[in-house]
């Protein structure tokens, strides 16, 4: 079967630095595949060379079966790669519904009718709420972004993310820096995603990482060291060795 996504003989070399060092690595339509790795082992910079935020210095990206190595990250976006919108691009002082309506008015060909009102969009806000219900946000819909907590708003970058509707999604640390309840939430949101959608997710949280992945994929140095279900890395001697720091 044609992978979802397909990195090959990826690297990325930052002067002297191999961030990414020769990874290839195929992830299956509607798989959930976990990135883990120590700090600094190249799992954003990789994220980064396939969405197109960087170019690669050498390999292959191929999104069902199409080598998109070429193409800028917004023709990535339109080709059904989505990431994890970063809160820093939201208008905090909007509200959660407005600024899912951009988000998805920015997938939009009808956004370049200048001057229209949003409401003169039809279904737009029946779309927004429909997907500020996937993420459990409907009853923030009218709040201003600037008064959410810190896992709502890490709610609302998924919706946000999910606003492009991508085929394959990818999601760098979304639990990092939320507290256990919101931890969990967001990871029950994530494993509620519908399987139409194929996961490459990077998670610090082994017990998250493992619970949610079909397979995992263990970074090192920049190099792909396992590639395997959740059971071969928890038993993995050398992923043992590197990852938790003891055998
Ligand atoms: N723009 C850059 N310029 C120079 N070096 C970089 C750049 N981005 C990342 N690096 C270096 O590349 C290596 C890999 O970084 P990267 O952020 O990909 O790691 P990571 O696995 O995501 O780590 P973490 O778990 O801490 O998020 C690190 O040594 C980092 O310092
Ligand atoms: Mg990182």
């Amino acid at each position: 079967m044609t992978p979802a996504i397909a990195v090959e003989r990826l690297s990325k070399v930052f002067g002297g630095l191999r961030a990414v060092d020769d990874v290839t690595l195929a992830v299956a339509p509607g798989e959930r595949r976990v990135l883990i790795g120590p700090n600094g082992a190249g799992k954003t910079t990789l994220f980064h060379c396939i969405a197109g935020t960087l170019q690669p210095s050498g390999g292959r990206v191929v999104l069902f079966g199409a080598d998109i190595s070429g193409l800028p990250e917004n023709r990535r976006t339109a080709r059904g790669m989505g990431r994890t919108f970063q809160i820093s691009n939201v208008c905090v002082d909007l509200t959660v519904m407005e600024n899912l309506q951009l988000a998805m008015l920015g997938n939009d060909a009808r956004k370049w009718t200048m001057h229209r009102p949003m409401s003169g969009f039809t279904g737009l806000r029946e779309r927004g709420e429909i997907a500020l219900a996937r993420v459990g946000l409907r009853d923030r819909a009218d709040e201003t972004v600037k008064f959410l907590s810190y896992g709502e708003r890490r709610q609302l970058e998924l919706a946000l993310s999910l606003a492009s509707d991508p085929k394959v999604l990818l999601l760098d640390e979304p639990c990092a820096g939320l507290s256990p309840s919101e931890r969990q939430r967001l990871f029950q949101l994530v494993k509620q995603l519908s399987r139409d959608i194929t996961l490459i997710m990077i998670e610090h949280d082994i017990d998250i990482a493992l619970a949610l992945a079909d397979r995992v994929t263990v970074l090192h140095r920049g190099k792909v060291i396992l590639d395997g279900t959740p059971d071969e890395v928890r038993t993995n001697p050398e992923v043992r060795e590197v990852y938790f720091g003891r055998v």
